[in-house]
């Protein structure tokens, strides 16, 4: 379920953001797919957590989450808990009800099927949640 995200604004925010790059001549970068978090999400009782690399990749600049978030640049390296995201790291520097929703909206972020193992699924540009 995903209440309040609309398909159709994400696709055209997508394709705009993705003729804007390409207007202004920047390469297109490799694969990323989308990154299942599930170290800890099924065995305390949630669906794992799909997070889509392209649809943030396109909204922000690699070092805003990698460098300046800490975020590890590789899928599993990260020790991410929902009371770190509440305290505004990680996920929550910008899911923090202004910036982009809120940790409130459990069922968006965790989406995924049970089972799906922490990792990279799919390929560049795949759609993340609802998807997998
Ligand atoms: C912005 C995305 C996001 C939202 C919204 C969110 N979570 Fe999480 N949550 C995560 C991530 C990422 C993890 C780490 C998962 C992992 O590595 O297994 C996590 C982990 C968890 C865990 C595992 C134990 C722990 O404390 O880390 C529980 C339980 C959990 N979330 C419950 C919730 C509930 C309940 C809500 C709504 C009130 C919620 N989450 C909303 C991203 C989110
Ligand atoms: C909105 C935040 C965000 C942005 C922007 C972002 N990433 Fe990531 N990236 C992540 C997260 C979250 C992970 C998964 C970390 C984990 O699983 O612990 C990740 C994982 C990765 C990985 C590891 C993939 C693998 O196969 O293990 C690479 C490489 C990477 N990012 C490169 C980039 C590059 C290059 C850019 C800019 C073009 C970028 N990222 C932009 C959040 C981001
Ligand atoms: C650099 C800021 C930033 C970070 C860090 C970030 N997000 Fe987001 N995220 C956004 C913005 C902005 C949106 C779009 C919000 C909107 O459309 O209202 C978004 C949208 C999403 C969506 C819905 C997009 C879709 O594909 O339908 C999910 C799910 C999501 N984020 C999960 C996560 C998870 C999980 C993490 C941490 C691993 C995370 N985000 C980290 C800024 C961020």
């Amino acid at each position: 379920m995903r209440p309040a995200v609309g398909k159709g604004r994400i696709w055209r925010g997508a394709l705009l953001a993705l003729g804007l790059t390409l207007l202004a001549g920047a390469p297109l970068q490799a694969e990323y797919g989308d990154v299942v978090f599930n170290r800890r999400a099924e065995k305390e009782g949630v669906r794992p957590v799909i997070f889509s690399h392209w649809f943030h990749r396109i909204r922000f600049r690699c070092k805003v989450c990698h460098y300046e978030f800490g975020f590890e640049m590789r899928a599993g390296a990260n020790d991410v808990s929902m009371s770190d995201i509440i305290d505004g790291k990680f996920c929550g520097m910008c899911h923090d009800g202004e910036m982009a929703w809120s940790p409130e909206r459990c069922d968006l972020c965790h989406s995924g099927r049970r089972g799906l193992e922490t990792g990279i699924i799919g390929g560049h540009q795949t759609l993340g949640p609802g998807r997998w």
